[in-house]
């Protein structure tokens, strides 16, 4: 949550600040600011506004500099107002931060400056705490600072008398640094600057990087040097634009088939799955008696799909769990446990603090993350990325499937390894996963029916979801990405469920969206259909080509193993909440009071 960019070199910074802010615009939106050090007056200025990057973009138009620091901002601590936006000066000190300090409060009175802040954000608290311990060494005053921290914390701070220097410092929060000839950069996402360098690294934790324009030196708390693991970047930034398409997330949802592909065929060898370019060791997969599954949102929905294909496939009993709820409900986990989690970011706080729970209590961790070199891809054991590509939409869509494909292999090699499924039937598992690609495209190619579809419901308040078996799992992330970017309320109910209570709500003013395509659920599908439309809901029937029966069907999916159809479907229902959103007029990448990355417990 909330952006970070900073820059020092040799051109101007204000281009590059708010370049970067507005690619980091989808981790907040409510406000946004930098600080450049002005070389004439010789001090750190800020401009900052409520508001969106754009705004920020023309109330700038005079700033000078080569060095600076921005921050775009989802409101955690005080509301969204100038005031509260970053970065905040303090005395000499200006600063921006991501993450939250919990102790804000008891520093604050301890430093007795509650009527000299500006603002109500824990902050500003902290730039007022480091220039409180500043003398002449920014270092120094930065480590006594952070000591007395407790929290999460990212930050890119800049000193008066220090000029054309940053200083960056973190816990959690990710910093990502990278240099060109042109000067250096730090950003808490690579987005923001992967276009200047393809080699960068992640700050380590509680050391500081002091950066010049030709420099970067990172040392620990004692002083001592540390030696920055390089990464290099496999994402084409470039074409990281939205390439025609008005909005992020409908280029991401025609993308699918492409990275679905990616991701599955560099994992396919001789028809059967193959983790070893991963380095992901057949043996987490031998040696547990159970999975664990912890993710949230979307990327736990993913994890519902892998629950069906693993008890399926493996016999192997599988639990997902809601990362924020996971280690305060005393979960039953051994060493035989393999937890499993999942992220698009990687840096999601409620999972990755469920992951380090996990792992303290002798769990064996794998992760499925997207962001290369991500904290929660650091602090597992064994990681796979899926090949979904930067993903700037906030509703997740190119993430989740890439994350089921995963799954799907993960189902096929522990069956294959357990000898639940021989060469052969690996291969025919395999050879049917390879066919997912072909049947997205198939329903990305008839999208514009969806798109009527999707017309009948611009002035739905409220709606159902109803489906059974693997088709209830890919309904509540269909329900998700409907609420969270068009406004209407949805709840996915298992269809046999519904008359215990909610059928009560159907209405003919209630549209119910039925998705049947499991065959052996078919008429028990058909029957609770049938209940709802005696109701007088109108129902929208996404069906498989081979389930149609009387020409009762409002959308045909295509034909694959009723085992693989969680992919095709959630591609169809993806559409269906994307247009009614963009329908609707509203901004679809940047969906009210959500951020890309939550990274706030
Ligand atoms: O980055 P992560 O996958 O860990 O994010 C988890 C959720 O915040 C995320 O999936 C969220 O639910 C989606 N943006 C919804 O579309």
């Amino acid at each position: 949550m909330c952006g970070i960019i900073g820059y020092t070199g040799y051109s101007e910074a204000r281009g590059i600040l708010l370049k970067g802010l507005k690619t980091l615009e989808y981790r907040g939106y409510d406000s946004a600011g930098v600080a450049v050090y002005h070389p004439d007056f010789k001090e750190v200025l800020v401009s900052k506004c409520e508001g969106r990057v754009e705004k920020l973009e023309m109330r700038t138009a005079d700033v000078r500099g080569t060095a600076g620091i921005g921050h775009t901002r989802w409101a955690t601590h005080g509301g969204v107002s100038d005031e509260n936006s970053h970065p905040h000066k303090f005395g000499s000190v200006t600063l921006v931060h991501n993450g939250i300090i919990e102790n804000y409060a008891a520093i604050k009175n301890q430093l007795g400056i509650a009527r000299r802040l500006k603002s109500q954000t824990d902050s500003e608290v902290v730039a007022a705490l480091i220039d409180n311990y500043y003398i002449d060494d920014p270092k120094e005053a930065i480590i006594n600072a952070v000591k007395e921290l407790s929290g999460t914390f990212g930050l890119g701070i800049m000193f008066d008398d220090v000029p054309n220097k940053l200083f960056a410092v973190r816990n959690v929060s990710p910093i990502i640094c990278c240099q060109n000839e042109d000067g250096a950069y730090i950003a808490s996402d690579i987005m923001a600057i992967g276009e200047y360098s393809e080699k960068y690294f992640v700050l380590p934790e509680f050391s500081i990087a002091e950066i010049s324009a030709d420099s970067i030196e990172i040392t620990d708390f004692n002083g001592n040097a540390i030696e920055p693991e390089y990464l290099t970047l496999d994402w084409d930034i470039k074409n990281s634009g939205k390439c025609g398409y008005p909005f992020y997330m409908e280029k991401e949802i025609m993308e699918q088939p492409e990275v679905i592909e990616k991701t599955i065929s560099s994992r396919i060898k001789n028809g059967a799955p193959d983790f070893t370019a991963d380095n992901v060791d057949d043996s987490i997969f031998t040696d547990c008696d159970n999975v664990t599954v912890i993710a949230c949102g979307t990327a736990m929905h993913a994890g519902l799909v892998g629950k069906h294909l693993i008890e399926k496939f493996c016999r192997i009993p599988v639990t997902v769990n809601m990362a924020s709820e996971y280690m305060y409900n005393d979960p039953i986990i051994n060493e035989r446990t393999l937890v499993i989690c999942v992220s698009q970011s990687g840096e999601t706080i409620d999972t990755l603090e469920a992951l380090k729970y996990a792992r303290r209590r002798g769990a064996k961790s794998l992760s499925i993350v997207n962001v290369k070199g991500s904290t929660i891809a650091r602090e597992s054991e064994n990681v796979i990325y899926t090949n979904a590509g930067p993903e700037i939409a906030v509703a997740s869509t190119k993430a989740y499937t890439t994350q089921v494909a995963v799954f799907y292999l993960i189902a096929a090699k522990i069956a294959q390894l357990r000898e639940l499924f021989d060469e052969e039937r690996t291969a025919e598992f395999v050879g049917e996963l390879s066919k997912i690609p072909a049947a997205v495209t198939d329903v990305l190619e008839r999208r514009n029916d969806i798109h009527l579809l999707a017309k009948g419901m611009l002035t739905s308040e409220h709606t159902f979801m109803i489906g059974r078996g693997l088709d209830y799992s890919s309904l509540l992330e269909a329900s998700l990405k409907l609420k969270e970017i068009s406004y209407i309320h949805s709840e996915a109910f298992a269809s046999g469920e519904l008359k215990h209570g909610t059928i009560a709500l159907i209405t003919d003013q209630t549209p119910v969206i039925a998705l049947m395509t499991q065959s052996d659920l078919q008429s028990k599908q058909v029957s609770n259909i049938r209940e709802v439309q005696s109701r007088g809901a109108v129902v929208l029937t996404f069906v498989k080509k081979s389930l149609v029966q009387h020409g009762e069907c409002s959308f045909e999916l295509p034909d694959m193993h009723d085992d693989f159809m969680a992919i095709p479907s959630i591609i169809a229902l993806q559409l269906l909440a994307y247009y009614v959103s963009s329908d609707k007029g509203l901004d679809v990448d940047k969906p009210r009071n959500l951020a890309k990355v939550v990274t706030v417990e």
